[in-house]
């Protein structure tokens, strides 16, 4: 297939707002020239194309939500099981009504809170939404991305857009336009090259058919954040998918031990915990510890693996910068691959905060659980 890669990062926050409030000449050109390609690749859509395009946490590969044939596309290009459900991206937020019938109290506080943004909610599916794009669940998890491009090209297809990272399956998440033409060049109609993504992990997916409401996946919009919107606080959080989280009672605050359960093998409850995810080509190990005792062990070990003829990465972040770890992390895993790097040694970040957490969930996973502690 020849994919056409098409420039929107004239497309941004502060080109729309020069534009549309201040009327300036030179950045209504410029918006004007990205929504030309935008609106090239929403006509692609709509006849049941695939486009890849940016949000703000990680690219993703989008289909109308509503054809079935052109979803079933997407798991190919991007080498997915099929049943690993989509999360459908809308322009707005009473769109959810397109997608699931009911609405509950909580939702509307979480959508009103956090969207635009990177907040996924799981809720029931109306029978509109193909089984094949929830890979046979009776949910649908929905998000409405805080990303003008994104935003316009769902909101000119004139329909909900189901859309996956825009990965190969398995392979870190692509937060930079070169990600994306590195794994899909060919295998898309269009690619939407726009800004770096600035978050950078993908979107924290909470669980709102349950109560109360539970975190599938830790993003940067921590479970403290949505308790503090939802103010649950007294009711505790239910299991999620890959047991990363815990109950929690207004009496316990320390996570209990019991949670660190496995997840059943039979019925994951949010089905991409299932599959390897996030893996560099390069062999990675955590080393977990006080800071200075990881620096030399990260220094002992690429010694030792150099003087083996192999080529060492370490990967140190900034002390709490937490966000900036979440920007950064991908990207670093595929430049350290370029690099031809065998071999990565990361240091763990402290899982106290819920961004950190968010960021070792990721590392932990691409390391495929490989961990050290000193
Ligand atoms: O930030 C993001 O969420 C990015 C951008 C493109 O929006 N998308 C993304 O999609 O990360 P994907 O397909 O790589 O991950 C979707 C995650 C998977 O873990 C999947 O199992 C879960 O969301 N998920 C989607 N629908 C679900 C549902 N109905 N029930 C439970 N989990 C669901
Ligand atoms: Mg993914």
């Amino acid at each position: 297939m020849n994919t056409g890669i098409l420039d929107v990062s004239g497309l941004t926050e502060e080109t729309q707002r020069r534009a549309q409030t201040l009327r300036d000449p030179e950045a209504m050109t410029i918006v004007e020239e990205a929504m030309e390609n935008i609106r090239r690749a929403a006509a692609v859509i709509k006849r049941g194309g695939l486009v890849a395009f940016p949000t703000e946490t990680v690219y993703g590969i989008g289909a109308n939500v509503f054809d079935e044939e052109a979803a079933g596309r997407v798991y190919e290009a991007k080498g997915r099981p099929s049943d690993n459900p989509m999360i459908v991206h809308i322009a707005r937020a009473s769109d959810i009504s397109k997608l699931s019938k009911k609405l509950s109290p909580d939702i509307v506080k979480l959508a009103d809170a956090f969207w635009p943004g990177p907040l996924t909610m799981v809720m029931e599916k109306s029978e509109d939404v193909p089984a094949r794009v929830t890979g046979g669940l009776q949910t649908v998890g929905i998000r409405l991305p805080d990303n003008p491009v994104a935003i316009e090209l769902i909101r000119l297809a004139g329909t909900p857009v189901a859309a996956p990272s825009a990965n190969i399956s398995g392979s870190p998440s692509p937060t930079r336009a070169e990600h994306v033409i590195a794994d899909l060049n060919g295998k898309v109609d269009i690619i939407l090259a726009g800004e770096v993504c600035k978050v950078g992990i993908e979107s924290t997916v909470v669980d709102m058919t349950v109560s109360p409401p539970a975190v599938l996946r830790p993003g940067i919009i921590t479970k403290d954040d949505i308790e503090a919107e939802l103010g649950h606080g007294g009711d505790g959080w239910g299991h999620s998918g890959d047991g990363s989280f815990c109950v929690r009672s207004a009496t316990q605050k320390e996570p209990s031990p019991l949670c660190r359960t496995e997840p059943s093998p039979l019925c994951p409850k949010s089905p991409g915990m299932k599959y390897t995810h996030y893996a560099p080509k390069a062999a990675m190990l955590v080393v977990e510890g006080g800071r200075e005792k990881v620096r030399a062990e990260a220094a002992r070990l690429k010694a030792m693996n150099e003087a083996l003829g192999l080529k060492v990465g370490v990967l140190l972040f900034e002390e709490a910068d937490y966000v900036k770890a979440a920007h950064d992390f991908y990207a670093v895993l595929r430049d350290m691959d370029d690099s031809g790097m065998d071999m990565i040694i990361a240091g763990a970040l402290p899982g106290t905060d819920g961004v950190s957490f968010a960021v070792m969930n990721r590392m932990m996973k691409a390391a495929g659980y490989n961990i050290v502690r000193v």
